[in-house]
């Protein structure tokens, strides 16, 4: 029996995609858990979310670094690797990581509320889906690429229809319900060593394949 891959989730607003992540980790058998979330605000659903589920939280405002986010990413990779984290997951984190964190964790996953590369680099995908009528929409778990928002090799998608009577809420619920699926999945598959990174494409491998020596 292997150990559980150790997930850093980092946050930044309500927490609903921390919470299928936990529930999923509750599952018997899921091969990972989430050790420590961290976040850019001192506040935040998902905080309050990881502190009602006893998951150790660290807060990590960009003020306590005298606007430095150079400085805080630095404090944030300490972090990880202090709880030896393997796996930092964004759900919904709203900052950018400057390029250290992404030397220190070449994996890291995301999820975004659109098909990528449709609607990207921005906290507005689903109005912006919306404002130009698109009629499928969904979401992205990818991993971070150095230096671009939203971008990064693509790890799962899932459509989403836009009805004729949605309007931003309504749509992003069933974006939501969607993502709540795929990002434990993604966590899942990265941990049983079934993605295979080519490039800018991540190959999902029907069977796990030994990992390469930990960094
Ligand atoms: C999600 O829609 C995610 O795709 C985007 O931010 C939102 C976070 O929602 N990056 P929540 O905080 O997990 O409820």
């Amino acid at each position: 029996m292997s150990a559980r891959t150790r997930v850093g989730v980092v946050v930044s607003g309500a927490g609903s995609n921390l919470t299928a992540l936990l529930d999923a980790c509750d599952t018997p058998g899921f091969p990972a858990e989430v050790v420590l979330v961290l976040s850019n605000r001192r506040q935040c659903g998902a905080i309050d979310i990881a502190r009602s589920r006893a998951v150790e939280v660290l807060s990590l405002p960009v003020g306590d670094f005298g606007g430095d986010s150079l400085a805080r990413d630095r404090a944030l990779v300490d972090a990880l690797r202090a709880a030896r984290v393997e796996l930092p997951v964004c759900a919904g984190y709203n900052r950018v990581f400057s390029a250290d964190v992404l030397t220190a964790f070449p994996d890291i996953l995301n999820v975004h509320p659109s098909l990528l590369p449709a609607f990207g680099g921005g906290m507005n995908a689903v109005e912006d889906a919306l404002a130009v009528g698109v009629k499928v929409t969904g979401c992205t778990v990818h991993l971070l690429a150095s230096g671009a928002v939203d971008a990064g090799p693509i790890v799962l998608q899932a459509a989403v229809a836009v009805h004729e009577d949605d309007d931003v809420d309504t749509l992003r619920a069933r974006i939501h319900e969607q993502e709540w699926r795929l990002l434990p999945h993604a966590v899942e598959l990265w941990a049983t060593g079934r993605l295979q990174r080519d490039g800018t494409v991540v190959h999902v491998l029907p069977s796990p394949r030994v990992r390469e020596q930990a960094r």
